[in-house]
This record gives C-alpha cells, sequence and structure tokens, in this order.
C-alpha cells in the first residue's frame, strides 16, 4: 500500500526483468519488455551507499518528486539484463536532509535538484569527461550505467546540486534537471555566460538579450518543448508552437506562443511557418523564416525545419521523437541557408542557476501534466492515466512521481493544479 511505501525510508523503484518470463523461457533473450516494480527495500548495492558515514563534502537528500523523461522511458525497455535491476530517473527534487561537515552551500530542510551531469560546470563540453555520470541511465560516450533517484533518498555531493526556489511547488521543482536545463541551452547554447557572471545578482544577464525580437519555433507540446516556449516568451523572442492537436495549441496560445501549426493536418509546416513570419512578424522574403529552432522531433522533422529556418539561423538538435535515422530531404540547404545546427545534450550548472534566475524573476511554472503516486509508478511509465492523482484534461509537459511529501510543498502542488486545470 502507498502507506506502507512511505513509511519505509528506504523504498525505490526499479526497472527489472519480467521474472516469469525469464523463468519459463530459461533462455538469456533479452525479455521484450522489462518491468516497474517498486520495492520496500533497495537492492544491496544501494543500501551500501547509506552504510557509510555522511562524507565531508556530500548531501543526503529525501526525494519529494521525480519526473519522467522520454528518455527514462525509452530506457526502460533497452536496459539489458546485466543492468538490471536498475533505478531509472534523473529529474528530482528533495529535502536535505543531512549535510557533511564542509558543506556551506546548502542547510538542512533546503530544497534540492542533483545535477544531470554531476561533473559538468560550464562551457561546451570537449571530453567525454565533462558529460559522465549522467543519473538514471547509460552514459551516452563512455557507456557504464549511473544509478538514478526515483527512490526514497540519495547522496550526492553538494556541488552537484541546486537549490530550488521556494516559489516553486515539488512537482514543477522536480522536471527542472534535464527538461528544464534541455531547453535552456537549447535556447542560449553553452558558450553564453561570461567567466565572471555573477549568479547571485538580480538583473538579468545581457546574453538574455539575445532572443530579444527573435522568431523560435518549439516542435510539440511535450516537456522540452514547454519549458522553450516559456523562456522564449520571457526573454523577449516571438515564438510559433506546432502541435498534434489543436486543443494544445489553443492551450500553447494561452500560454504565450504567437502562432500555432498543426503538423499533422499542415504537412509542410515549414514552408508555413516560414510564410507567416512574413505576414505576422513583418519579415521580408530575404530574412523569412524562424531564427532558432528547437528540434525534437529528429529524423521525422528535420526536413521541415530546413525549411522553416532562416538564413542564418540554428536548429538546437535536442530529440527524436520521430526517429533517430531516415532521409533528409534537401541537405544542400543546410549550407545554402547557412545554417548553424548545435547539438544539445542537457547543460551545464552555470547554465541551471542562470535559468533558476531568470525563472524566479518571470514567475515561470513549468507544465505538470500527470502526477502519480509512487505505488503507480509503473503506470506513469506506461502513460496510463488511470492511476494519476492529478491529471489535466490534456497531456502536455511533464509526468511526475511523487515519491514523498513535505507539507508545504503538497499544499502548493495542489494549489497550482487548480490553477493548471482551469486553462489545461
Ligand atoms: N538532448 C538532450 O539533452 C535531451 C534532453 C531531454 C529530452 N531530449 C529528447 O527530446 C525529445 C523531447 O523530449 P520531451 O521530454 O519533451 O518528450 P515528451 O514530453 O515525451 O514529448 C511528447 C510530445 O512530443 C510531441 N511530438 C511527438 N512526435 C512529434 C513530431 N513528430 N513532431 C513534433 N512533435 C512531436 C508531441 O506533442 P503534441 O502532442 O503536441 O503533438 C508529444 O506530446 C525526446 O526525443 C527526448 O529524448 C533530449
Amino acid at each position: 500500500k502507498m502507506a506502507d511505501v512511505l513509511s519505509n525510508r528506504n523504498s525505490c523503484v526499479v526497472i527489472t526483468s519480467p521474472r516469469d518470463a525469464n523463468e519459463a523461457s530459461g533462455n538469456t533473450k533479452q525479455p521484450a519488455s522489462n518491468e516497474v516494480v517498486v520495492l520496500r527495500e533497495p537492492p544491496a548495492h544501494i543500501r551500501a551507499e547509506f552504510q557509510g558515514k555522511l562524507g565531508r563534502d556530500m548531501i543526503e537528500i529525501r526525494v519529494l518528486c521525480v519526473s519522467l523523461n522520454f528518455r527514462d522511458i525509452v530506457h526502460k525497455n533497452y536496459l539489458k539484463p546485466s543492468n538490471l535491476p536498475f533505478i531509472p530517473c534523473s529529474d528530482c527534487v528533495g529535502l536535505v536532509t543531512s549535510i557533511g561537515s564542509d558543506v556551506k552551500s546548502f542547510s538542512i530542510g533546503d530544497r534540492a535538484c542533483p545535477l544531470f551531469f554531476p561533473y559538468w560546470k560550464d562551457r561546451r563540453p570537449d571530453t567525454a569527461k565533462t558529460l559522465r555520470g549522467a543519473l538514471g541511465g547509460k552514459n551516452v560516450l563512455e557507456g557504464g550505467m549511473k544509478q538514478g533517484v526515483l527512490r526514497t533518498r540519495f547522496r550526492c555531493r553538494a556541488q552537484e546540486a541546486v537549490k530550488i526556489p521556494t516559489y516553486l511547488t515539488d512537482a514543477e521543482a522536480s522536471t527542472l534537471p534535464c527538461a528544464g536545463v534541455t531547453a535552456w541551452s537549447a535556447l542560449m547554447g553553452y558558450e553564453t555566460l561570461p567567466d565572471d557572471i555573477n549568479l547571485s545578482q538580480s538583473t538579468p544577464n545581457a546574453n538574455h538579450k539575445r532572443l530579444e525580437g527573435k522568431v523560435v519555433l518549439v516542435q510539440g507540446t511535450g516537456a522540452v518543448s514547454m519549458f522553450a516556449l516559456q523562456f522564449a516568451k520571457a526573454l523577449g523572442a516571438r515564438v510559433i508552437a506546432t502541435s498534434s492537436s489543436n486543443v494544445k495549441l489553443q492551450i500553447a496560445k494561452k500560454m504565450g506562443a504567437d502562432l500555432c501549426i498543426n503538423y499533422k493536418t499542415i504537412k509542410k509546416w515549414g514552408k508555413q511557418a516560414s510564410l507567416a513570419t512574413i505576414k505576422k512578424f513583418g519579415r521580408t522574403a530575404l530574412n523569412a523564416g524562424a531564427d532558432l529552432i528547437v528540434e525534437v522531433g529528429g529524423a521525422g522533422t528535420i526536413s521541415e525545419s530546413l525549411d522553416a529556418v532562416r538564413i542564418g539561423g540554428v536548429i538546437s538538435m535536442v530529440g527524436n521523437l520521430s526517429g533517430r535515422s531516415g532521409e533528409i530531404k534537401r541537405l544542400d540547404r543546410i549550407f545554402y541557408k547557412a545554417v548553424r545546427i548545435q547539438g544539445v545534450v542537457v547543460g551545464h550548472k552555470k547554465g541551471f542557476l542562470d535559468m533558476l534566475q531568470v525563472m524566479e524573476s518571470h514567475r515561470i511554472n513549468p507544465v505538470v501534466g500527470q502526477i502519480y503516486p509512487i505505488s503507480k509508478a509503473a503506470k506513469a511509465f506506461s502513460g496510463d492515466s488511470t492511476g494519476a492523482t492529478y491529471k489535466a484534461k490534456v497531456m502536455m509537459g511533464n509526468r511526475v512521481i511523487r515519491v514523498s511529501d513535505s507539507l508545504k510543498g503538497r499544499r502548493m502542488d495542489s494549489r497550482v493544479e487548480s490553477r493548471v486545470r482551469s486553462m489545461l
């Protein structure tokens, strides 16, 4: 039962092989689908993490909410038996419950999010080492697995976490480390912050002006795109939003999108977006198109993006929702239009802190589409909304699992839920 799970300080969610399938087949072939299971006690190698004294530079975090990313759902089915059981997920917020003797950056009771890449402090990555230790999955470049955060508590070095502003609810805050930071990097790049930036200053960084008056196109209404829409609007850009659903586009409009295109009914949405910048934003035929595209579709959408982007524009390559491989039509447009294609892999700590500063000053609330109790974690992974304690009328933004409660967070979440419900 939920109550049992929450009363156990050590519970966690793991991905396992389907036991019955393994036993029945008796072979080593990877089962078609791994299972999501809630455990009262984590596996031994996780329990061992808590046996020693907390290191001097470490903090212990009691997890409040975890958010699911597309990656977590994909990993679930592709994890090999040798990696199982495995604790998934990278995005969470929790309460700091213990601090090591040298830790100055946190106090007990602070809310903190872990970094997706614990060692990446700043600037463009130049070695695989910068991107090592990605939470809750396989490291793309180095291989190797790092256990994730879908559990009651975990430990990390204090410098691998950031403090979260109080105006955000637990569910909202849990969406920041991967989805939020990725959207931020897609818009701001990795090298936008000067070395001497004072991250505690309240005035906006001059680099934020880079989007003022620009046209940004966001694809679909998933987690990354909803962040990108809100960040781009806050920083003075005009936003073109696409979606397969007119209802979602209406909501995107309420959230500030200046122009909406249904990519299901308008197959040539790239051309349509480019023309719309002339009609709607006063561009001429010579500089029509989006200045920056947050490309989450991948193989199935990049050809349209090359129509939508303006000469000299940027395509931030973030995802592959429509596939990893495929034909790119008229590849030559990349050089004829002098387009810059920028790969984005989440982001660094400095970007995370910079993003929080802008979010707080503009009071940006992440979009949470569904919240599940931890006991229904498997349903959250399968997208079965019958297990959700909160679901918006349409699923946009992030899906969140509530691991444990902070009373204040719970109260705030219910306020936000009713506010969001009225919009979605
Ligand atoms: N590179 C990185 O560091 C990084 C970090 C985070 C995520 N990602 C990747 O970015 C992608 C998006 O992640 P997410 O968490 O935002 O996913 P998500 O929340 O699962 O996004 C789902 C939404 O994407 C939209 N979508 C699906 N297929 C589409 C298509 N062909 N064209 C346009 N929109 C489409 C749909 O929006 P509508 O329902 O409105 O049509 C759908 O509701 C994924 O591929 C993910 O792996 C990469």
